[in-house]
């Protein structure tokens, strides 16, 4: 098969009023990536070697958009939104550089994947001119109802003209299909508009290839697989089961969650084998977890690269550019960011580290903060290899505080401290014997003269 050439055309010019967003409703993100980037993802790992993009409503913005997620993408703009065939037509010149295989597809489908592609493929392979990805439900309502005639697919009929008997079919057509590259624009240029919308039905391609005696295939795959967004309550259950499936993966590949339901993943976490995730933990884009680290209940986690063996949380907030190396620790009301916290260092309690180097073994006390930002530009804190930082400090950027250096709690650090120096920035204790008793007294009997 993979001789086979193989076109990805993905519809996505609609508006998705449904939605009620801005945003046009395909860049609406399932796992922290937008709905038709998992689209053009899984036609990617089914061969689709071009791809295409048919746009319209807000084109700016999708065009933006896909130079990120799809970068080889082309781009052909619908004017007029005529109907999904119509659609795919708007791509002609793509397909009339003559693939053996097209993949239609909608940018609102977001759960469908590479196998059922991959099976519609074979079948093209194997000589049909046209494969339906269909499934069964319960529930058809507004879905294209696959019409079958001695076992063969003859048609694709709209809920909107379906007959009341056909209506009852639950046998429905899931927006997914393959054509023959060879006879796709005419098939296509074949289509009407003689329908209760008055649209140009991709669906109609059904029964003009089987009344051409061309072979018509249905294929069924499972109705997440079909799954279209239309509004924010479909795009939560599309989340919901995405990440179900992520979850059962990282499990069988070695990885504890104690409470699967409550760990969120984004599409590409990586996370390695016997690592402990504790309950409600949240990964945002780009983490990678080596193997055996623990992350601990209700850690916020994104952009971050965490090597073997760390322990992170509880409550810790991990941002981009956080890089911990192996056996660091981070602990509970930590925040990271685009910071290196080198071999064993431990920053437990409290603490903000941002723009900065902690160095191996280093240990940063509760409530250490490093003051990286004058409310203009950023400055970098570098915390040499087993550094002490007393509780409460306030490390002032640009600032080196050299290996094996004492910085005395409560400290503001301005001025950079040598290797193994002892640095105190505060005021020295002072004391004053009987003092204390002296001022009670008279706080005593000031409030007794004002009761009078
Ligand atoms: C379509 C199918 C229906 C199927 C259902 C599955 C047709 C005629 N009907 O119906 O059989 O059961 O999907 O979800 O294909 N689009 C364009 N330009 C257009 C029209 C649509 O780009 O002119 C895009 C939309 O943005 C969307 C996709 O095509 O991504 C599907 O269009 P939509 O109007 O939602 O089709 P349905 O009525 O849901
Ligand atoms: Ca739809």
């Amino acid at each position: 098969m993979s001789q086979r050439s193989c076109l990805s055309v993905i519809l996505a010019a609609g508006e998705g009023t449904r939605m009620k967003s801005a945003l046009p409703k395909v860049l609406h993100q399932i796992a922290g990536l937008p709905m038709v980037a998992h689209v053009v993802k899984a036609a990617e790992a089914a061969g689709a070697g071009s791809q295409v993009l048919v746009i319209g409503h807000g084109a700016e913005e999708m065009r933006k958009a896909a130079a990120k997620f799809a970068p080889k993408a082309e781009t052909f703009v619908q004017e007029k939104r005529l109907g999904t065939a119509h659609a795919v037509l708007a791509a002609r010149e793509a397909i009339s550089k003559g693939y053996d295989d097209i993949l239609v597809m909608f940018g609102d489908t977001p759960l469908i994947d590479a196998d059922a592609l991959t099976v519609a493929r074979l079948k093209l392979a194997e000589g049909a001119a046209v494969v339906i990805i269909g499934f069964r439900t319960p529930n058809p309502t507004g879905y294209g109802r696959l019409i079958e005639k001695s076992g063969k697919l003859v048609a694709i009929r709209e809920e909107k003209d379906c007959s009341e008997e056909e209506r009852k079919i639950t046998f429905c057509n899931g927006g997914l299909m393959a054509v023959a590259g060879a006879q796709a624009l005419m098939l296509l240029e074949a289509v009407g508009n003689k329908n209760a919308k008055g649209e140009y039905y991709l669906t109609d391609i059904v029964e003009i290839a089987s009344g051409r005696g061309l072979d018509v295939v249905a294929t069924e795959a499972s109705f997440e697989n079909a799954l279209g967004i239309n509004n924010r309550a479909e795009l939560a259950q599309a989340e919901g089961i995405w990440q179900q499936r992520r979850r059962q993966e990282v499990m069988l590949s070695g990885v504890t969650l104690i409470a699967p339901e409550t760990v969120y993943f984004s599409h590409d976490t990586e996370i390695g084998a016997d690592t402990i995730v504790e309950p409600n933990v949240w990964f945002g884009p780009g983490v990678k977890i080596a193997t055996g680290a623990k992350i601990h209940a209700f850690s916020h986690i994104e952009g971050a690269t965490i090597a073997s063996n760390c322990d992170i949380g509880p409550y810790a907030r991990l941002r981009p550019g956080a890089d911990l190396r192996q056996k660091a620790k981070v602990g509970n009301f930590c925040e990271v960011k685009q910071a290196v916290i080198e071999e064993g260092a431990k920053v437990n309690h409290l603490t903000y580290i941002g723009d900065a180097r902690v160095g191996a073994g280093a240990n940063i006390g509760a409530g250490t903060i490093t003051c990286n930002y004058d409310g203009y530009s950023k400055f970098f804190t570098d915390i040499g290899a087993g550094a002490f930082v007393g509780s409460n400090s306030s490390l002032v950027a640009p600032v080196t505080i050299g290996m094996g250096a004492y910085i005395a709690s409560g400290s503001v650090i301005t001025e950079s401290v040598p290797e193994d120096a002892l640095a105190f920035g505060r005021a020295r204790q002072k004391t004053i014997p009987g003092k204390g008793k002296e001022l009670r007294e008279r706080f005593a009997s000031a409030a007794a003269a004002k009761e009078k």
